[in-house]
């Protein structure tokens, strides 16, 4: 009996190493890793020759079918997972939410259900808590139990999302004792609130007051506050798309005192800025995510909060919203505008030109952001983020050289419009398998819809820092 399937002649990639060697997959897993490895009873076998072995991605940030903003988000489990597999992408982690009176149990049924039969690469999810008032802190503990184990809260979004300060404490005082990860949301929503009633009374409406009215500092001073209540709960914390400077500050001083904080930021703040609304008409409504840009010269301390460690993790925060019917909701009041922008498809190509071939850092350390520090994180590592035997085959065969010019003519997301659109990355993914099945090949999806499996995760590991 042979392998499944060998990949020969390619350089494998993980977050610690480089070097040639050919792969044998066996039954979704990596059986083997050396020099020549016999190909001749392979069922198929994958020439990588001058092409990069890297781990699947691993998307921990994605709202695939979220109702949000009177609408709903574009892309299903179907659509939303087979635009990651053809930006190399082949695990996510969605958001089951919570509304007020519901118990912990519901939601994660719900999105069970959206994503059962349609996925195409494996997921997971975090769960939304937007009220704790019944029995929802001893509800965590049932949750983690079934590998939902980390819960997204809001200290933005008064009235819908967000939670008072002794609630997000007690949460915290639950999950430092069961292991779980809080992921927060860090703006001021109380004075967010105050600064957007004030603009829309002086007739501000049009889309760039979504971002003028969320300052920078509001950002920061969650941010701090939401590591002095872990602090306090004695509980690890990760702060959700981090947009700027101010709240990167916040995160690297609590780090630098050895804390457990760990934060993400997303290809949008450092590809894109506020400069972006200065376009015709209320195309600015592309742009209306929360957190909103910011001005062009964070990019560079983000980039750099990369490569220092002071950020451990590239997500995307994919929320699509088309640009016809859905950002028009807001035509004329841009609190209207559902927030949320497409980006799970370009992650890794992003994330590698900037980062890889613009000399920023390390193809290691690209390796780490994307698959390897999400994985341990999230509590999916060994299992995924890494090439090592018994390792799931998720397998990136990437090719560093090719360049692509994103457009929304081209891509696979169901939007019709790309943030990033005319922007060109080097460095595309050539093949993409999920455990062991080829999903894409040469531009061509051959995956299936429904062969994608939910993932019990374990609870969060430190990772280094
Ligand atoms: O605007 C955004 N980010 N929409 C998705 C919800 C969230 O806060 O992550
Ligand atoms: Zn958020
Ligand atoms: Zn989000």
């Amino acid at each position: 009996m042979g392998f499944d399937t060998v990949i020969t002649n390619g350089t494998i990639v993980t977050a610690v190493d480089t070097y040639a060697a050919d792969i044998a997959l066996t039954n979704g897993k990596i059986a083997a890793i050396g020099k020549d490895l016999p190909t001749q009873n392979a069922n198929a076998v994958i020439d990588a020759r001058g092409r990069l072995i890297m781990p699947g991605g691993i998307d921990v940030h994605t709202h695939l079918d979220m109702p949000f903003g009177g609408t709903t988000s574009a892309d299903d489990f179907e659509t939303g997972t087979r635009a990651a597999a053809f930006g190399g992408t082949t695990t996510l982690i969605d958001f089951a939410i919570q509304y007020k009176g519901q118990t912990l149990r519901k939601a994660f049924d719900t999105w069970m259900n959206k994503a059962a039969g349609k996925a195409v690469c494996d997921y997971a999810f975090h769960c939304i808590m937007t009220d704790v008032s019944g029995g929802q802190l001893s509800e965590m503990n049932d949750l983690v139990g079934e590998g939902v184990t980390s819960f997204k809260l809001f200290m933005a979004y008064p009235g819908v999302f967000m939670l008072d300060d002794g609630s997000i404490f007690k949460a915290l005082q639950t999950t430092s004792k069961n292991g779980a990860l809080v992921c927060m949301h860090a703006e001021n929503g109380s004075a967010i609130d105050v600064i957007v009633q004030q603009a829309l009374a002086e007739g501000k409406k049009a889309p760039k007051y979504h971002a003028l009215t969320r300052p920078t500092t509001a950002e920061a001073e969650a941010t701090a506050r939401a590591i002095a209540l872990a602090e306090m709960a004695g509980a690890p914390i990760y702060i959700v798309h981090l947009s700027c400077n101010d709240a990167l500050e916040k995160v690297r001083e609590a780090r630098d005192r050895g804390l457990p904080v760990y934060a993400e930021t997303c290809p949008q703040y450092l590809y894109l800025s506020i400069d972006n609304f200065d376009v015709p008409g209320f195309e600015g409504a592309k742009y209306v995510f929360t957190p909103p840009l910011r001005e062009k010269w964070h990019q560079e301390k983000l980039w750099n909060g990369l490569q220092r460690d002071h950020l451990q993790v590239v997500s995307t925060d994919h929320c699509p919203f088309c640009f016809k019917e859905q950002k028009e909701l807001g035509k004329d009041d841009f609190t209207k505008i559902p927030n949320g922008g497409p980006g799970v498809e370009h992650r890794m190509s992003l994330i590698y030109s900037g980062g890889v071939a613009a000399g920023r850092f390390s193809a290691n350390r690209f390796v780490e952001l994307v698959a390897t520090a999400p994985a341990k994180l999230f509590g999916l590592y060994p299992r995924k983020g890494t090439i090592a035997v018994g390792s799931d085959a998720d397998i990136v065969i990437f090719d560093p050289q090719r360049k692509h010019t994103i457009s929304a003519k081209t891509h696979h997301m169901r939007v019709d419009y790309s943030m990033f659109e005319g922007i060109e990355i080097t460095g595309m993914p050539h093949v993409v398998l999920s455990r062991g099945r080829v999903l894409m090949q040469a531009d061509r999806f051959v995956g299936r819809a429904g062969q994608g499996e939910f993932l019990r995760r374990a609870t969060y590991t430190q990772v280094n820092g």
